[in-house]
């Protein structure tokens, strides 16, 4: 059997700490009560604990000070804070400064047994998480929402169809992973999946790229060269960007889809093409249509099978699978004994808007297990790097699609630098408002306005 989980309850209602160590103990756990900051500091030099369970509003040591203590010397130690209600700003802002999870007064104690359990379950699950096992989908594609349910019901279905398949969705929304997994489950596995992006090569040298060419077709053209239609032979030839192709390519490319036939620039003789068109993007391309810069019967023929993924925004279930499987990854990859992320980050994951994707959410798991300092993912690794809140203090360059609460990011820098004013200054006001510049009455409105306490 796991030894028992040991929990420090600090509160100064004694009411408060009598109820939750009656609970707790009857539940199996090994508790310890404290009546304020200082007690339960000197508790946890004395011992190690699994949890904190803390007040934030107690005499001497505030529950927030005291995880940032706590935080020195023992890194690891859960801290679940306890706040009213009213004061759930306060709580969310402990929250950045490391705290696992928090609950608000008058709460019930199976809600409290609940967050106990997530959180040790999660702690275990870092040290037992298996190395080199990929959770998810036999495509290595994560999701559980109902959209991405679908998608990976009608991959292995697109894949033993031998129609084209256009598939369409913003940027960073799996779109080639979609394009590869379709290849892999098709009876082409075993031959080349070959891409080309449409978008990102120059005109003039498209259509040599895509059919090849002859030998003296054209001034440097020294000896023949196979095209990608050609390394695609008997396998998949991916259309990223299909969208950029240029009007000439348009009437080139249909040719092939519909005749199944190519000419290499400068040839004479046709080419077969034994080849299955997977085609991507992230333009609307019946408005392309209709606006006549994309070909009406070039987008039939493209679009046999048309697979749409949705932006992350509309399908935010799929968040916490996807910060888990990336998380596990660069974690693995980076050697890190990296575990999941608290749930009040997963809370603010929930809320991004991130129009970027799952290339968006990605990158900053990445970055957050590589500066991550213990092994639990805390606040701090994100909101460093949040953009709007760190680069917001030179000027942007550029307002992101979803717009931005410019109050917000205004609010968040203030706090930050009266944050940092206060820790440089010990505590002290004065000097904090002179380090900033304001006057003391000015601070005291400010210190009054972000909820910090004196
Ligand atoms: N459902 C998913 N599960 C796991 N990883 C995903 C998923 N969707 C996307 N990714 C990852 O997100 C990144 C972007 O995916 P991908 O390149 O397929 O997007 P895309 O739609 O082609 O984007 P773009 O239009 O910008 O080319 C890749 O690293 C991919 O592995
Ligand atoms: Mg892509």
């Amino acid at each position: 059997m796991a030894p028992r989980a040991s929990i420090l309850v600090v509160d100064d209602e004694r009411s408060i700490r009598d109820m939750l160590s009656i609970y707790l103990k009857r539940e199996g756990f090994d508790v310890s009560c404290a009546p304020d900051g200082q007690a339960a500091l000197e508790c946890c030099q004395a011992q190690k604990y699994d949890i904190v369970i803390a007040d934030i509003k107690m005499p001497r040591l505030d529950g927030i000070a005291l995880l940032h203590r706590v935080r020195e010397f023992a890194p690891e130690t859960i801290f679940i804070m306890i706040t009213a209600f009213a004061s759930l700003e306060s709580a969310r802002d402990s929250m950045r400064q490391d705290a696992w999870d928090y609950i608000t007064k008058p709460f019930d104690v199976d809600d409290i047994r609940r967050r106990i359990d997530e959180a040790l379950s999660r702690k275990i699950a870092l040290v037992e998480a298996a190395p080199g096992q990929a959770a998810g989908t036999p495509f290595g594609m994560i999701g559980s929402s109902a959209a991405m349910r679908k998608i990976f019901d009608l991959i292995p279905r697109a894949a033993s169809a031998k129609s084209n398949v256009l598939i369409t969705g913003e940027s960073g929304t799996g779109k080639e992973l979609v394009a590869r997994a379709i290849h892999y489950h098709s009876n082409r596995s075993e031959n080349a999946f070959v891409v080309i992006n449409c978008g990102g090569i120059p005109e003039n040298l498209l259509e040599s790229e895509l059919f090849g060419y002859k030998k003296g077709a054209f001034t440097g053209a020294q000896q023949d060269k196979k095209g990608f239609l050609h390394a695609a032979d008997s396998g998949t030839l991916f259309l990223d960007e299909v969208g950029d192709l240029p009007p000439a390519l348009q009437v080139k490319l249909l040719r092939v889809v519909q005749e199944r036939t190519f000419t290499p620039v400068g040839a004479t003789d046709e080419h077969k093409a034994d080849v299955r068109f997977i085609a991507a993007t992230n333009k609307d391309l019946a408005a392309e249509v209709q606006a006549g810069r994309f070909r009406e019967d070039l987008f039939y023929r493209l679009n046999v099978i048309n697979i749409h993924l949705p932006p992350l925004r509309e399908r935010r279930e799929d968040i916490p699978v996807l910060v888990e499987f990336f998380t596990r990854k660069f974690a693995r990859e980076m050697g890190k004994d990296v575990g999941p992320v608290s749930p009040f980050i997963m809370e603010c994951l929930c809320d991004c808007p991130f129009p970027g994707n799952v290339r968006e959410l990605e990158n900053l798991i990445e970055k957050s297990v590589a500066l991550a300092k213990t092994s639990i993912m805390l606040p701090d690794v994100f909101v460093e790097q949040q953009p709007d809140a760190a680069d917001a203090d030179e000027s942007p360059e550029g307002i992101p699609p979803g717009g931005l609460m410019l109050d917000e990011i205004l609010d968040r820098i203030e706090r930050r630098h009266i944050d940092a004013a206060l820790r440089q200054s010990g505590g002290s006001i004065k000097k904090a408002a002179q380090l900033l510049g304001i006057t003391f009455r000015s601070m005291r409105y400010r210190l009054q306005k972000h909820g910090i306490a004196k």
